[in-house]
């Protein structure tokens, strides 16, 4: 019989280092629920969450997560009451004054995804200041979506294909999936491999149509303002033990062919 250590020490010995995630996506939805579970206004769970934004760039920074991309405001989100799309809007701008300096202390580069034209200039210039000021970073890349919708990356992407085509710059016969995806937000980061959404619901909402094609999902329903690192670890714990297979069979998986 093998004692508790030399088991440990067996079991070590024979299992192989499974990878985490490289890129993990989150769908941070619940604020609105937890904030009138406690008798306030859905704006005040706006507000909480921010506590998680930031305990989860720290967990993606200490766990080695090269890319962490966060749904913010989605390009439905604008037909949210009046008042509450403003206070997401003043939240956002609160985020690049205050958290900016931060971020690129702790070498996160930063980036926005969405349709960015339909902000004010100011807020514009913040964001394009934020990300030129951190574009050196190398720790983690913190992408935020804002104004993003999955439909409209893939017509944005369509459109500017389109033009490359017309201006020659792009041989219609040579276009492909490889192609195509090259114009899609973060392209140049690795594919999405874990997908989290809080708040209970199983659904995309719009968010990464093409990068989700081979995404592991996983949805808790956990509110976002409780979200923290123990959640996300056991996420990424959850991704750990999955087989992903790419359409393979699961012995092409485990015995890697010549
Ligand atoms: C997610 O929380 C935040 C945004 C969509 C901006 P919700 O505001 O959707 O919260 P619930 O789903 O109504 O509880
Ligand atoms: C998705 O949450 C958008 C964000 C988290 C920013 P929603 O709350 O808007 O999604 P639905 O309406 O439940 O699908
Ligand atoms: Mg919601």
């Amino acid at each position: 019989m093998l004692s508790k250590r030399s088991k440990t020490a067996q079991t070590e010995a024979v299992l192989p280092e499974v990878a985490g995630p490289r890129h993990v996506a989150i769908i941070m939805d619940g604020n609105g629920r937890w904030a009138q579970k406690k008798g306030k206004i859905r704006t005040f769970g706006h507000k909480a969450g921010v506590e998680s934004v930031r305990s989860v760039v720290r967990f993606a920074r200490e766990s080695g997560i090269e890319s962490l991309t966060l749904f913010a405001f989605s390009s439905e989100n604008w037909k949210r009451p009046e008042e509450e799309v403003s206070v997401l809007m003043e939240l956002f701008n609160f985020v690049l004054n205050n958290e900016v300096k931060r971020l690129h202390k702790n070498d996160v580069r930063l980036k926005v995804i969405g349709d960015t034209s339909a902000f004010d200039d100011k807020l514009r210039a913040k964001i394009q200041k934020a990300e030129v000021m951190t574009e050196g970073n190398s720790a983690l890349v913190l992408n935020i979506a804002a104004n993003y919708g999955g439909r409209w990356d893939i017509t944005h992407a369509a459109r500017k294909m389109a033009q490359d085509v017309m201006s020659g710059r792009q041989a219609l016969d040579a276009i492909d999936e490889t192609k195509f995806g090259e114009y899609i937000c973060m392209a140049d980061l690795p594919e999405l491999d874990l997908l989290i959404r809080t708040g209970g619901e199983s659904r995309i909402s719009n968010f990464l149509l093409w990068q989700c094609a081979y995404a592991e999902l996983y949805f808790t329903d956990v509110l976002w303002p409780d979200f923290n690192e123990a959640v996300f670890q056991t996420a990424v714990d959850d991704f750990k033990a999955r087989q992903r297979r790419f359409g393979l069979t699961g012995e092409q998986v485990s015995t890697p062919q010549s």
